[in-house]
């Protein structure tokens, strides 16, 4: 077995240099309904009024303007006006008055969302919780931890560390995304496999409604079925039904003995041979298993500085493993064990375990780094699906085919729940209709057909409300649109997304 060392990248807050091209010439924007309010110079006296500190309004348009276009440089709204409150009381003052006025609210976290949905479709007011980021209480005994709804995910992790726990989520871009917009977009990330969805790890929601009413359903209690959840409502519903602005979840202990593997396979039948060895031979220890292809490492050594190649020999697959434990010694028994076993039956080609924190960085750089690098490159058409696990790989090679060369097809994401990333790269071009005619909506009845999800973890925001019913019934659609109606009558939370106009 190799070793290779590269540093880990970590999501830079700064993402300017990314997808330039924006959609808005190519997507075909709902028109602005216009029982909206546009806002004027008293109702930002209001706002003044109610936050004091002038920090906490944003009115030029050089300020605004950031907080206006959303990580890929692909959505971008026409918001006069960013309102960072402090408190929740400020957040429900301001949803009262917007209510009152018809004026239309964006919830907005890290901004690093990938579906459109934390930026305004046209002038909604930005509700930005960057200034409540306050850890506000931790547990010993049972490991809850209570946050602001703005709090930095890396830095509850880096709270949470020398406390001996950590966060049950991890993803790419822990350095700027908020728990917030996580528990909004229900994330899933690296971590899901080993921990769960965040429906299972958020025990307490504090929410204000579109009325302004602060809903306490901040428990921190692991066992509570008295009637409806509640909380469940605004865990993945994008800030159509409420502003989060308090949560509390489980933590688990961090893991003392963590390893890092990297494996090559000839085929992605064998990467499925190996997920399910290491399924049933690992067992609890098992806390990742990403797989990548073949061009997402050509991609990812081209654009990410001190990255090099893995293997000797390149293969079409490759699949990062992780595994997490307590105890150094037995860890590394049923890790050694596991690798004989795919070894000897040759499902890799190659592989290496890092055991220090260098070592793993490196190769997790090589599946962080993906989504960046693909902003490097050009327009990127970007599908987060659910799929059954035998068509998983074959939509890949299905787009390529109809593709023709017409654009670069790169497969990757968390094979282990059945989430593919599909990024379908431009270089050099800007978003086209043309091409996205080409894609959608084959893609999305593609994956109906197979009773796959459109949206596995980043949510529907803006880029897939109108095509919500490839994965959602009438019925359902109609029940959802019933609980939007009774929780936001007026329709101020972020209009035009998630429920088809
Ligand atoms: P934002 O982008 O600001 O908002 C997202 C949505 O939540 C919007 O609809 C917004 O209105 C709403 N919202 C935000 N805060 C609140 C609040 N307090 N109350 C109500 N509504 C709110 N996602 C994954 O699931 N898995 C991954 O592995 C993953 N990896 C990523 C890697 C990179 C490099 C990037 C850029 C993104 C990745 N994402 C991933 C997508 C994104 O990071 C997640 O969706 C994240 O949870 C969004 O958090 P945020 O704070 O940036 O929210
Ligand atoms: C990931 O798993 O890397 C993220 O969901 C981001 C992406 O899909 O680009
Ligand atoms: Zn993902």
């Amino acid at each position: 077995m190799n070793k290779t060392i590269i540093n880990r990248l970590l999501v830079n807050r700064n993402n300017n240099h990314l997808f330039k091209r924006t959609y808005s010439s190519v997507g075909n924007k709902i028109p602005r309904d216009p029982k909206y309010a546009v806002i004027n110079s008293k109702d930002i006296d209001y706002f003044r009024s109610i936050l004091k500190d002038p920090n906490q309004i944003l009115t030029d348009k050089d300020d605004v303007d950031p907080f206006n276009c959303d990580w890929m440089k692909k959505f971008k709204g026409n918001s006069q006006l960013v309102v960072k409150p402090k408190t929740t009381e400020q957040v429900s003052k301001i949803l009262s008055y917007c209510n009152e006025k018809k004026i239309a609210v964006v919830p907005q976290g890290g901004n690093t969302g990938l579906v459109g949905g934390s930026v305004p479709v046209h002038d909604e007011i930005i509700l930005s919780l960057a200034n409540m980021s306050k850890v506000e209480s931790f547990d010993p005994i049972t490991g809850v931890v209570t946050v602001q709804a703005g709090c930095i995910l890396e830095n509850i992790e880096n709270y949470l560390v020398p406390l001996g726990y950590t966060v049950p989520i991890d993803l790419g871009a822990k350095g700027s995304c908020q728990i917030g917009g996580n528990a909004s977009t229900n994330a899933g990330g690296i971590r899901l496999l080993r921990y769960g969805s965040l429906h299972g790890s958020i025990l307490g929601v504090e929410a204000v409604l579109a009325d302004g009413t602060v809903l306490d359903c901040l428990s921190t209690l692991r066992k509570d079925n008295t009637g409806y959840d509640l909380k469940q409502l605004f865990i993945g519903s994008e800030g159509t039904l409420g502003v989060i602005t308090k949560l509390s979840f489980i933590t688990p202990p961090k893991p003392t003995s963590v390893n890092v593997a990297l494996f090559s396979c000839h085929s992605f039948d064998r990467v499925q041979q190996v997920l399910i060895r290491a399924k049933k031979q690992l067992g609890d220890i098992l806390s990742a298993f990403e797989f990548m292809d073949r061009p997402c490492i050509d991609l990812v050594l081209k654009h990410q500085a001190g990255t090099r190649e893995p293997f000797d020999d390149s293969t079409p697959f490759y699949v990062l493993m992780e595994t997490s434990g307590f105890n150094e010694v037995h860890d590394g028994e049923k890790l050694s064990s596991f690798l004989e076993s795919i070894m000897g039956d040759e499902l890799i080609v190659d592989g290496s375990v890092a055991t220090d924190s260098k070592n793993m960085t490196s190769f997790w750089k090589l599946r962080e780094t993906i989504t960046e690098s693909l902003g490097k490159e050009g327009a990127t058409y970007k599908y987060d699906l659910s799929l059954p696990i035998d068509q998983f790989y074959q939509l890949v090679a299905v787009m390529r085919e109809k593709l023709d060369g017409k654009a670069l097809v790169y497969g990757f994401g968390h094979v282990g729940d059945g989430n593919l990333h599909l990024n379908i790269s431009t270089p050099n071009q800007s978003y086209s209709k043309d091409m996205l005619d080409m894609i959608e909506p084959f893609v999305y009845e593609y994956t109906s057909k197979h009773r796959g999800s459109i949206s596995a973890e980043h949510g529907i925001g803006a880029m897939k409300s109108q095509h919500l019913h490839f994965s959602k019934s009438d019925p359902a659609i109609h029940l959802m649109k019933s609980i939007k109606h009774a929780m936001d009558p007026n329709n101020i939370l972020n209009p035009y997304k998630v429920l088809p106009q």
